[in-house]
């Protein structure tokens, strides 16, 4: 779910290699950077007064999310839908959170019935995707607010993968800050933003949340609302060059390609005998089925032909991601490949 990151990004992040942000004093100006990104991101997602940071990634951002929340509410029941990230295991682990999975509903989005039959008065959080992993689906995030509403609970969207795609996708379901019930959003320029890794970020609607895990260092003197301590600026330095350089217009122009790409692919797929899509793609993944082939082998075939695809599990299916770096003629090979490839095994 990464791609090459562009050149403007990979400079910004050499030139501040060695800041570091655990210490605003000795580099301001990473920090200034750091804040300004988050500010983009923060329009990005409806909500320019978000508060966050710039992280490591989708896991740092989803255990960040849960830990504010525990820290707010004296709660520790967890409720997300059986397509969450893995990550949101860990983060229920580290801290002793008891996760409860709900349902998926006949379109592998999260079922908004079986959320609410998990959800109670003890639940602390929910955890919802904006962008799943395997099939790139936005879980009704408006209706999974009302719930979390209704019961007083923190409201987490997942959106490592969606947050870079969906604010560039006209018509996209309500899924960030303007959903009065959102309290944080991941969103990770290290996938689809285009920045070298490691670039996460995570935000909350409320300033005051993030300060909730502010700990004092007391060898310098100063309190942190981070996971980390050490954190390097060059990842804050890449984002904001990124943001800057590119704006809304260029990110909206290389998501446009992604997603006339994904057509591109989805298509070709459903003109191949034994393939079906799973589902009509949202984002820019891909995911076809098969009711006829092992779809191992199909896996192993297109390996020996120089294709690395993996393979999910909810439902069986090849996943496709398409992303910035890729090009019609990489669409068009993989379609005669992968066509070769049902031939031989059929
Ligand atoms: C929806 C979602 N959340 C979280 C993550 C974890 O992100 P990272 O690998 O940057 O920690 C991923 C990674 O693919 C993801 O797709």
């Amino acid at each position: 779910m990464c791609s090459t990151p562009l050149r403007v990004a990979v400079d910004a992040y050499l030139m501040f290699l060695e800041t570091n942000l655990l210490d605003p004093k000795i580099f301001p100006s990473a920090k200034s950077l750091e804040e300004e990104a988050i500010r983009e991101i923060g329009k990005l997602v409806s909500n320019p007064e978000a508060a966050g940071y710039i992280t490591s990634g989708g896991t740092e951002g989803n255990i960040v999310a849960l830990w504010v929340a525990r820290k707010l509410l004296k709660r520790k029941n967890v409720v997300a839908p059986s397509s969450a990230h893995y990550s949101v295991i860990k983060a229920c682990d580290l801290q002793q959170l008891e996760l409860t999975y709900a349902a998926l509903d006949e379109t592998y989005r999260a079922s908004v019935d079986s959320i609410m039959e998990n959800v109670n008065k003890k639940t602390l959080a929910i955890v919802a995707t904006a962008g799943t992993t395997t099939l790139g689906l936005v879980d009704p995030i408006k209706e999974i607010a009302e719930i979390a509403r209704d019961f007083g609970c923190f409201f987490h969207v997942d959106a490592s993968f969606g947050g870079f795609v969906l604010p560039f996708i006209q018509g996209a379901p309500p899924w960030d800050f303007s959903v009065d019930s959102v309290s944080s959003i991941t969103a990770d320029p290290h996938k689809m933003g285009l920045a070298p890794i490691p670039a996460g970020s995570i935000l909350f609607r409320e300033k005051s949340w993030l300060e909730a895990i502010k700990s004092d260092a007391p060898y310098l003197n100063k309190s942190s609302p981070t996971l980390l301590g050490t954190r390097s600026g060059a990842s804050a330095a890449a984002v904001w060059a990124l943001l800057n350089s590119l704006g809304y217009e260029g990110y909206q122009k290389i998501i446009k390609r992604c997603m006339d790409l994904t057509r591109k692919l989805a298509d070709g797929i459903q003109r191949i005998d034994g393939l079906d899509l799973v589902v009509e793609p949202e984002l820019n993944i891909v995911a076809a089925k098969s009711d006829v082939l092992n779809l191992r082998d199909v896996c192993e075939k297109l390996q020996a032909k120089g294709w690395l695809v993996s393979m999910s599990s909810q439902p069986p299916s090849i996943r496709l991601v398409v992303m910035p770096h890729h090009d019609p003629e990489h669409i068009n090979s993989f379609l005669v490949d992968l066509n070769e490839c049902l031939e031989e095994l059929t």
